[in-house]
């Protein structure tokens, strides 16, 4: 197949790679020469593991190659995918449509036999419709279908995500349409890699939100679950173990921790919930987690501060993890933007260390220091708060923390360390939704016991 890849973000140039990988032959598009150019050169605008060994062969083996030319770039193609941003909507959290619209205008123009239009941006409900309406004033005998087939890959695991998903989820409206995604998505059902669930367009559309909300809701749910287990004297990682045993749960997206950020969850759930209200069905469960979750970043920022007794003016802060979560550099709505905002109001001198994050972070976070290391940042530290739990910071020399710490004081915001751990190496320790004090009760499971 020849495919079209309008966009080089996350998605546009994660689909592009993994597609070309799969053995099509794809075009990236994007209007940036500027990234265009790094392409050119294999420099990838986003961290990603394996982003560049998987461009490199693949442009190698001349089946993937970048361009500025939208028209150039379509005019053969079998499939054109839109994946250009969807950003909330100054002023009213509506996803902006306009990059979609403007895409679908240029294809339209600039193809020059039938095709299928793929919208792999997250769009609301009936912007297939729109897209389809666009086409029909401006090609409308060209043969061209528009088809709904978003995109659940997570930052940081991007291409194992998509080549290896739970599922694709297609939304047709034409079998001829159905036929050519079977074709593209050919290498994943013929490895059984994934099932391709084929649906209606709108309902392709609503899967996409629905998940990210569900899973926000999840996230939110268990953190919300975590203060009550602080004040209960519960533990809310064996709390998250015991519910998600039941498979109606689910294990996954139950650790509790500074609040969900990145550059979905936030922007999806507001958009989910203009959509709703507009049609006059409010998703309150959605609504509470949005507020829940806003609230919930600056608490994290004060639950530091009432670790280290209330009154943090000129105390030194050691933040390791800056990033929304682990390996990306992604800072959109990162629940650190609003700790070290809460730790600063309140007097306090932040120091901080992430492995990815330091040229996204410099402009938000303008008055932290930024350190090269864990041991840098602690370095007579009142506090060391983990924030994102990059796997660097899951084997640090507590016992030397403990040295270099002017107070010995690790806040776990991730629960990466059990707090007897931290406690041996001489540490006091606050973790998410964990007792205060060590705990006596068992704990561990008795295998084969009966229910
Ligand atoms: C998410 C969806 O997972 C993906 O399917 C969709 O395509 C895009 O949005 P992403 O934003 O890359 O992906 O990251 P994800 O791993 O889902 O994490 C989102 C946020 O939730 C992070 O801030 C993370 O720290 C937080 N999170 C996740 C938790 O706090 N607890 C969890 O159990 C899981």
């Amino acid at each position: 197949m020849r495919i079209a890849m309008i966009g080089t973000g996350y998605v546009g140039l994660v689909s592009g790679a993994c597609f070309s990988d799969f053995g099509h032959s794809v075009v990236c598009v994007d209007k940036d020469a500027g990234k265009i150019d790094r392409l050119h050169q294999n420099i990838m605008p986003i961290y990603e593991p394996g982003l560049d060994t998987l461009v490199a062969s693949n442009v190698k083996a001349g089946r993937l190659s970048f361009t500025t030319d939208l028209a150039e770039g379509v005019k053969d193609a079998d499939a054109v995918f839109i994946a250009v941003g969807t950003p909330s909507r100054r002023g009213d959290g509506h996803a902006d449509l306009s990059y979609v619209y403007a895409a679908a205008e240029e294809i339209a123009a600039a193809l020059t036999k039938p095709a299928v239009i793929v919208t792999k941006s997250t769009v609301p409900v009936g912007t297939g419709d729109e897209v389809e309406r666009i086409i029909a004033r401006i090609a409308p005998d060209k043969g061209i279908t528009v088809v709904s087939n978003p995109e659940f890959l997570r930052e940081g695991a991007a291409i194992e995500d998509f080549k290896r998903p739970d599922r694709v989820v297609v939304g047709v409206e034409d079998e001829a349409s159905a036929e050519v995604m079977r074709e593209i998505y050919r290498p994943l059902s013929l490895n059984q890699a994934a099932p391709v669930l084929f649906v209606g367009r709108r309902t392709s559309e609503l899967i996409k939100y629905a998940a990210n909300a569900f899973l926000a809701v999840k996230i939110t749910f268990i953190n919300e679950i975590a203060d009550l287990c602080e004040q209960v004297g519960a533990d809310v990682q064996q709390v998250a173990r015991g519910i998600g045993m039941d498979n109606r749960i689910g294990p996954k997206f139950l650790h509790a921790g500074p609040g969900y950020g990145g550059s979905c969850f936030p922007k999806d759930t507001l958009a989910l919930m203009k959509t709703a209200a507009d049609n006059d069905t409010p998703v309150r469960i959605v609504e509470a987690t949005v507020q829940v979750n806003d609230a919930r970043k600056r608490a994290m920022g004060r639950k530091v501060i009432k670790a280290m007794g209330g009154d943090v003016r000129d105390k030194k802060i050691a933040l390791l993890g800056l990033t929304f979560k682990p390996n990306t550099d992604d800072m959109r709505d990162a629940p650190s933007i609003s700790i070290v905002q809460a730790l600063e109001d309140a007097g306090a001198k932040v120091h901080a260390y992430d492995p990815e994050g330091e040229e996204q972070a410099r402009p938000l976070l303008p008055n932290v220091t930024f350190c090269t290391g864990p041991y840098e940042a602690a370095e007579g530290a009142d506090a060391l708060v983990i924030v994102t739990e990059w796997d660097e910071f899951r084997a640090l020399d507590l016992k030397r923390m403990k040295t270099i710490l002017n107070q010995p004081l690790l806040v776990d915001l991730r629960n990466i360390y059990p707090p007897q751990l931290a406690r041996d190496a001489g540490l006091e320790i606050v973790s998410v939704g964990k007792p205060a004090q060590a705990m006596t009760q068992p704990q561990g499971e008795l295998a084969g016991s009966a229910a």
